[in-house]
This record gives C-alpha cells, sequence and structure tokens, in this order.
C-alpha cells in the first residue's frame, strides 16, 4: 500500500505507488501528513536554551561565551543544536550573536553605500522570490564587503558564536557566502519557500532527484540572517514554519496552493533585535514578511553557509578576499586586537577550506593526506609573518594547483 491509498486518496498516474518510496512527486505531497509531522512538537532535551518563544528555542550568547571557548562544552551546544536544526524546531535564534553592535553599524554603512552605487549604475538586484519594488538585495556581499572595507569585514566576522553554528550544522571548511536583503516600508512578502539546493529547482526538476537526495540537500547548507536593524513583527521579519523541514517530500510541495495556504495560516514571526541572528534548516518552510511600517528599514545580512562537500551557489573571488583581509588580520594579531579564535573565526569566513577539487598531477596526495587548503596558506602566512607579495605568489601557486590548463 503507498501513501496515497493509505489515505484514502486516488492513485491516478505515474505517481509514488508506482514509482516506490525511492522517489518523490509533486501529486504525491500530503497535506495531511504534513500537517502531523507539525503536530508533533517533540524536540530534542534544550539544556542551553534560555527560552523557547513561539516554538523556537532562543540561546543568549551572554550565558554562552564560555560555553562556547570550552571545547567539551562547546560540543554539547553543537549537539543541541544540530538536533533542533534536523529534528526540533528546525529553527534556532542567537540574541546577541552581536554584544557589541559596533561592527554591524559600520557593515551596515557600507552595504549601503554598495546598495547605492549598484542603483547609481543600474544593477539593483531584485528578489527571487518577491515582487521588485521596495525591496533592494546585494548579491555576493561576502566579497563586496571584504574587498570595500576589509578592516569592517575583519571585525564582523570575528565571531565565534556565528563559527559554531556553522559547524554545529555543517562541520569544518564551510564556505561562507552572503546577501543583504533590505525591506523598506511598503516592501512585499515573500512566498513560502525552501532554499537552496532543490529549493532552487523547479518541481519537475526536483522530481528527477531520488528521495534520498532530498534528505541530502538540508545538510548541504546552513541559512542565517543577521539582524542589522531592531525587527519589530510589523517590520516583517522572517515568516517561519517550524518543525517543516519534517516534511521529506517539502521541496516538491511549497508550491501547491493548500501548502501555501496551511502555511500563511500557521506561520510564526519573531521579532529580532539588531545583532540578534537567526539560523534555519534550508529546508524549513519560511517567506521573508511585509514591512508594514512607515519608517523601519529591515536590513538583513543574510549567511548562506555551505559544506565543504557542496556548492556554494555564488561565486566568490576568496583569492582576493585573502590578499585583502591579510595585512588587517597581521596587524590585528599583533597589536592584540584580536584573540586567536576571533582570527580563526575571520579565516573560516574568508579562505576556502577545503583543497579539493584539485590537479593532482600537480598537487599529489602525499601519504594519503589531503593537499593545503587555502586556509592554511593564510594561516601559515599569518603565524610567520609573510610580506603580502609572499601571500600573494603563495596564493596563485594554490590556484595554479586546482587548475588544468
Ligand atoms: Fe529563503
Amino acid at each position: 500500500m503507498n501513501r496515497r491509498e493509505m489515505h484514502g486518496e486516488a492513485d491516478t498516474e505515474a505517481d509514488a505507488g508506482e514509482l516506490g518510496q525511492g522517489w518523490y512527486t509533486e501529486s504525491g505531497c500530503s497535506l495531511h501528513e504534513f500537517a502531523a509531522l507539525l503536530a508533533r512538537r517533540d524536540s530534542p532535551p534544550l539544556r542551553f536554551a534560555g527560552a523557547v518563544g513561539q516554538q523556537i528555542p532562543l540561546y543568549d550568547c551572554r550565558a554562552l561565551r564560555r560555553v562556547v571557548a570550552d571545547e567539551r562544552q562547546r560540543a554539547r551546544l553543537q549537539a543541541e543544536w544540530a538536533g533542533v536544526l534536523r529534528d526540533g524546531a528546525g529553527v534556532l535564534v542567537l540574541q546577541r550573536a552581536y554584544e557589541d553592535v559596533g561592527p554591524i553599524d559600520e557593515a551596515t554603512a557600507v552595504f549601503e553605500s554598495i546598495i547605492r552605487a549598484e542603483r547609481a549604475n543600474g544593477n539593483s538586484a531584485g528578489d527571487h522570490f518577491a515582487k521588485a519594488g521596495a525591496n533592494d538585495r546585494i548579491w555576493n556581499a561576502q566579497e563586496k564587503l571584504c574587498l570595500e572595507a576589509p578592516a569592517v569585514f575583519a571585525r564582523y566576522f570575528a565571531n565565534p558564536m556565528l563559527a559554531a553554528v556553522a559547524e554545529a550544522w555543517l562541520g569544518p571548511a564551510y564556505q561562507m557566502t552572503s546577501q543583504v536583503n533590505v525591506v523598506r516600508p511598503g516592501g512585499q512578502a515573500q512566498l513560502a519557500h525552501r532554499d537552496y539546493h532543490l529549493g532552487f529547482l523547479t518541481a519537475e526538476e526536483a522530481e528527477r532527484f531520488p528521495a534520498h537526495v532530498h534528505q541530502v540537500s538540508a545538510f548541504l547548507t546552513l541559512q542565517g540572517a543577521v539582524a542589522h536593524s531592531d525587527m519589530p513583527v510589523e517590520s516583517g521579519p522572517t515568516k517561519l514554519l517550524p518543525y517543516s523541514q519534517r516534511y521529506a517530500e517539502g521541496y516538491l510541495a511549497w508550491r501547491r496552493p493548500d501548502f501555501r495556504e496551511y502555511f500563511e495560516a500557521h506561520c510564526v514571526q519573531l521579532p529580532l533585535e539588531k545583532g540578534d541572528a537567526l539560523f534555519f534548516n534550508p529546508a524549513l518552510f519560511h517567506a521573508a514578511g511585509a514591512n508594514r511600517t512607515a519608517d523601519v528599514q529591515r536590513m538583513a545580512n543574510l549567511l548562506q553557509i555551505s559544506s565543504a562537500f557542496g556548492r556554494a551557489m555564488e561565486t566568490v573571488d576568496r583569492r582576493r578576499m585573502c590578499e585583502a583581509l591579510f595585512r588587517v588580520l597581521r596587524d590585528d594579531r599583533e597589536a592584540a586586537r584580536m584573540t586567536d579564535a576571533e582570527i580563526e573565526a575571520v579565516i573560516a569566513s574568508c579562505a576556502e577550506g577545503y583543497p579539493f577539487p584539485a590537479n593532482l598531477d600537480r598537487d599529489p596526495p602525499v601519504g594519503g593526506l589531503a593537499p593545503k587548503s587555502q586556509q592554511a596558506v593564510l594561516r601559515q602566512a599569518l603565524d610567520e609573518r609573510w610580506s603580502d607579495a609572499a601571500l600573494a605568489e603563495a596564493l596563485r601557486e594554490y590556484d595554479w594547483r586546482r587548475r588544468t590548463d
């Protein structure tokens, strides 16, 4: 008996019955099953969360700084986060991820100037899940911020909380990318959706991927949003449907009108303060909300963090970023303005941590070990106080070892 027969629905065409459990179809999605999964609001035990608001675990980072600095405690916290993201609500909030909002304000100023420049050049970016209008977007904000203002980038990403949550979901050598989203007063809401990878395919394309790949998709990316302004509910913080990541067929369901209607009726919105960060499983049904205020410029820096083993959505020139950041990190370390953990968090947000794909004729694995990563090159340059020219040469050499021409 297939899933549709179990629920007494007609078995029409080449659907789940014929295809078996190995394949999902849009027509085989069941709102009844979806709602049942959401109703089961059980969660892995929450030992570190300070509170739960609208089903979402809230973590006060002021109470967690010491936890993150201790290796064993950090591992326990990360296991809790991974459990929440996979089996629990699918979303968590890091309150005061930035205790000092100075770096947020500095980055906001840079982002606003990038938006003005892109508008003046006529390349203002559209938003892919909402109507054009009052919304602004900066694609590849990661590289643009780093090249425009490397010292601001360093202060912004010298944040061990962000590194800890990224590693909790993806492990080390993650690839940080980011896009800035500004929703001005009057800005429209997005439609409910899931995110990259399968979330960016049409239902027809997604149906061609076997069921187990639908599971894998969510493990390759972590979605985050750093609040650059206070976000009262009227300003439209992201609408979220807790537990919706549990529905395995969800990448095929979110366009269906019945699922969209259910989302609008049951989604929650949490007000955020400037400096808070929200992280969620990319399989969670979500949508940016409408900005109904007269004066709040709602800005979020959307962190899309990819597994070392996945392909990031954006191409990022990490060599140029490493060159721009090197002097800042060298000076900050010499003046003891940054701790080792902060410097590591910046390196992880900038350089490529995974050395593959490589040209193994040029960079053979010695003794079965992976070649050196770009992060290792940057770390070595800092440890050994290389000159700018020496780092530039080493990074060019690193790129050459990865090319086939
Ligand atoms: Fe999204």
